[in-house]
């Protein structure tokens, strides 16, 4: 089984999600770690409930990127822990070349709009208040830029009727949780590749007759 380690920053619901999908059976990977850079993140409560190790790396600052201290730290418990693989749940930090170098291609984010468009902070509103018809969210590979790495996966959501920000974004937290579990056991499960930014599921390039 690849071992898994998930960062959350806050409510955690998309890492239940993935905890819950893990649980199962027949799921290629286990989460053998959750880390929160806030020590009151919704998250640690859920790993407790699903008898996962967690540990806090605080920061200075809420946002934005992280010390190089902070950076080490998180780091060197991933290495602890065996973590082949990263997923960013909810993680409000972004990661620099120091961290990304040492998990190349093996971290993973979910984010709450269809990248390219409103990347960055409250992604939902950014799109409520453009007034899109449709917007979804995404799996993507990490790199240096702010959801900017390549795209694993995505689904779209309708947002014709929502009446707030909120309403679009419980939509799409709905999807979130189906869409993040699926993208992981793919990656982790099924033959890819990257091309240049493309993510490439090989099994299925193959057209039929
Ligand atoms: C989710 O909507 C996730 O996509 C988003 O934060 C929320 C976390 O909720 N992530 C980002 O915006 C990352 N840029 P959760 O803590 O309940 O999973």
């Amino acid at each position: 089984l690849t071992r898994i380690a998930v960062f959350a920053s806050g409510r955690g619901s998309n890492f239940r999600s993935l905890a819950r999908a893990a649980a199962a059976d027949d799921f290629p990977g286990r989460i053998e770690l959750l880390l929160s850079d806030r020590k009151d993140a919704g998250a640690l409560a859920i790993a407790a409930e699903f008898g996962i190790p967690s540990a806090v790396v605080e920061d200075g600052k809420p946002r934005g990127r992280l010390s190089p201290a902070s950076e080490a730290s998180l780091l060197a418990a991933c290495r602890e822990a065996g973590a082949e693989w990263i997923c960013l749940a909810g993680f409000m930090r972004i990661l620099g070349a120091g961290f990304l170098g040492a998990y190349p291609d093996r971290v993973v984010n979910i984010h709450p709009s269809l990248l390219p468009s409103f990347p960055g902070l409250d992604a939902q509103g950014q799109a409520f208040a453009h007034g899109v018809k449709v917007s979804g969210c995404t799996v993507h590979l990490v790199d240096a830029g702010v959801d900017t790495g390549p795209i694993v996966m995505q689904r779209a959501v309708g947002a014709e009727g929502a009446r707030s920000a909120d309403e679009l974004a419980a939509r799409i937290l709905a999807v979130e949780h189906e869409l993040y579990p699926a993208a992981l056991r793919r990656l982790l499960e099924e033959p890819w590749e990257r091309r240049g930014r493309r993510i490439v599921f090989t099994r299925n390039t193959e057209v039929g007759p």
